[in-house]
This record gives structure tokens, sequence and C-alpha cells, in this order.
């Protein structure tokens, strides 16, 4: 785990010594008001910490499925050892395709999950192959998930670089839901231009949407940005429009979970209001993402799964009841902005601007050629 990310943002990582391995988490569930840390033993533990959101963010959730993949395999090894038996090459991978197929049940919107999921499959595929053996195998797999994390790290230093660009000395920025630290292996998407920009020395203040229904934004980004010492103001939803109309804010960060090859963005329910609000106020929309966020293979948003959660996550606040009971609800926990919205589009790779059907699949040419 890199060494610059303090303690208390650093969202997964492995843990493993001569008698067990397991898949460390930050339980985002009870942030602020606690810090804990998870010790995940198997990969039921790994989908059921994604499914109920102690890890979230497309980034994290990738970097955590792909552990989940290794830690799957290491518990099998192990058990088997345990029982004196040893497991064959065929048990070794029928079990990775398993735990892949558990994993990729948890959540269907952020693309990074599958992408990491599968790129973890493709490496036991390619190993398989070649015939390798299963202790090869389980540390080629420790490697690859650990290399997404170390990749996703460098990921977001890039973005970090490339946005902070965009962002002057003394300016007033918004964000939506939380595209920090917490939901990645790094310093975050939508935030690490902050964070760049603000060890440069730049002055900011971030007005930050609570993020209803479950408040990523007030508990998480307010949080997250607390402990670097941005900043900030927390404000609930529907004053997004007034602080854009009164509070001089001079641009919108935020994150996405996938991006269609032409440019709409899936993101946390209520980005689609952010980045209207944003063009009526002339306030540019930017959206900021790995390569590993970007779905070529969809032509646009409308096909981009949407997950609809639980209804208790609108009729309560926490523990209590703030609707009547019995109530119909709508929750879906992602909406698409379209493409016409997005001012620019921030990987790693580079800034992509409209038109996204051409410069987003240029990103990727360049990927590969590089
Ligand atoms: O439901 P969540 O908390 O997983 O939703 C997270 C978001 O919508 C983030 O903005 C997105 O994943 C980008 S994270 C770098």
């Amino acid at each position: 785990m890199p060494e610059d990310l303090p303690q208390r943002v650093r969202t997964v990582w492995w843990e493993e010594d001569e008698k067990s391995a397991t898949v460390v988490l930050l339980d985002q569930s009870l942030l602020p008001q606690q810090v804990v840390y998870l010790h995940l033993k198997d990969e039921e533990q790994v989908a059921d910490a994604i499914k109920t959101l102690k890890v979230r963010g497309a980034p994290a959730i990738g970097v955590t499925a792909a552990f989940g993949m290794a830690l799957a395999l290491y518990r099998l090894q192990r058990e088997a050892a345990e029982r004196g038996e040893a497991l064959t090459l065929d048990q070794a991978h029928a079990h990775l395709l398993a735990a892949g197929h558990l994993l990729g049940l948890t959540r269907p919107t952020a693309v990074n999950l599958f992408w990491a999921i599968e790129r973890m499959q493709r490496r036991a595929d390619q190993l398989v192959g070649q015939g390798c053996g299963v202790e090869e195998l389980g540390r080629a797999l420790r490697t690859e998930a650990q290399a997404i994390a170390d990749e996703d790290f460098a990921a977001c230093q890039r973005m970090g670089e490339y946005g902070a660009a965009l962002i002057a000395d003394g300016d007033t920025l918004l964000t939506h839901c939380n595209a920090g630290a917490l939901a990645t292996a790094g310093w975050g998407t939508a935030l690490a231009p902050m964070y760049v920009a603000s060890r440069a020395g730049k002055q900011i203040h971030v007005f930050v949407d609570e993020t209803r229904p479950i408040l990523q934004g007030a508990r998480l980004t307010a949080w997250e940005l607390q402990q670097e010492g941005i900043p900030l103001t927390l404000i609930t939803d529907n004053m997004a429009g007034h602080f854009m109309h009164h509070g001089g804010i001079k641009a919108v960060f935020v994150g996405a979970d996938r991006i269609a090859a032409n440019g709409d963005v899936a993101n946390k329910i209520g980005t689609y209001s952010v980045a209207v609000l944003a063009r009526a106020h002339n306030i540019p929309f930017y959206v900021v993402a790995p390569c590993s966020t970007v779905d070529l293979s969809l032509p646009s948003g409308e096909h981009i799964p949407i997950e609809q959660r639980n209804p208790e996550e609108v009729t309560r606040v926490r523990d209590a009841q703030v609707a009547p009971v019995g109530v119909n609800v709508a929750n879906p926990a992602f909406d698409v902005t379209p493409h016409t919205y997005v001012t620019a589009i921030i990987t790693e790779k580079g800034i992509a601007r409209p038109p996204y059907e051409v410069t987003l699949r240029q990103i990727f040419r360049d990927e590969h050629d590089s």
C-alpha cells in the first residue's frame, strides 16, 4: 500500500502472514462516527461487504472484487491443505469462476467491478492454459489484484494532476456523493484534483452535497476533506442551485460509475440535476474517472443498468422513520447525465472533450499503443 496515503483514508488492502490472508476494509457504513477495519476471510464476506456498501465507489469495489477472487483461491487452497489434500488446477479454475460470478452479482452499475473480475479471470485462464501449478496460480492472482490496486493509486494521482490544472487559486468548487480516497485505492477521482491543488498551495473551498438517500457526501466526503484540512461547506442537495446562483461556485467535479462510448455518465443519483443546474449557471461540469470506468461496449447511457436499492433508504434516515409506513417509494441509486452537459472527462490518460465518441476512443487507442 502506498506510503503517502494516510491510514485513516485507506479503503482496502490485502494482509497476509504465514498462517492466513485477509482483505482489510475500512467499514464505510460506520463512518464518520466510527473508524472500524474489517478483516474479511472469504469471498462471501467480500461480496456481502460490497452489497451492503461497507466498501463503495466504483474503483474501490473493482479493487475489492479483485482481492476477493485472490482470497477465494487462497481459502480453497488453505482448506484443502488442512485436510491433507492437494487441489487440482481444474478445481481451482472452477472455484475462481464461481467466485467471479458471486462477486459480479453484488452491484450492477459500476463497470469497474466487472472490469476487475474479467481481468482476474483472464489472468487465470492464461495461466491455466499454460498448465501452471495451483500455488503459482494463487501467487499470480494475488499479484494481479495488487497490480489493479497499485494502478488505481497511480491513476488517481494522474487524474489529480490533470484536474488540478483546471482549478485556480481561490476557487470555490462543488461535488456530489463521494468520489474521494474512500471510493478508490488512492486519492480519489473527483476529489483528487482538489487534493493536488490544495497541496500545491491553492486556496480552495468545496461545497459538498449531502447526497440523499444515504448521505455519502455528508458522511464520507465531508469527513475525508476534513481529514485533509480542506475548507468545506456541507449543503443539502436542494441547496445546490441556490449556491450556484449566489455562492461563486467556479466548477463542479464529480466521479462516475460507468461512462458510455458517447460520453453519457452514470453516477450517484442527483448528479444529473447538478449537471443541469451547472449548465443553467454557465459553470463547467467535470467528470473525473479512470479508463476502467469507461465502457466502450455501450453506445449510450440508455444501456447502463441502474441499481434499484431498498426503499427503506428513502423512508428512513439511519434508524429514524421519516415517511409514512407503506408509502410508495422509488430508489434508483444512480442516474445518467447526458454527455451534452459534460464539459470534460478527466482520465488518467488525459482530458477528453466533446465529441466524446471520438475522444474517448482516442484515449483508449493511446492506452493500448503505449
Ligand atoms: O453507491 P456508491 O456510494 O457506490 O456510489 C458512488 C458514486 O456514485 C461515486 O460518485 C462513483 O462511484 C465514483 S467513485 C470514484
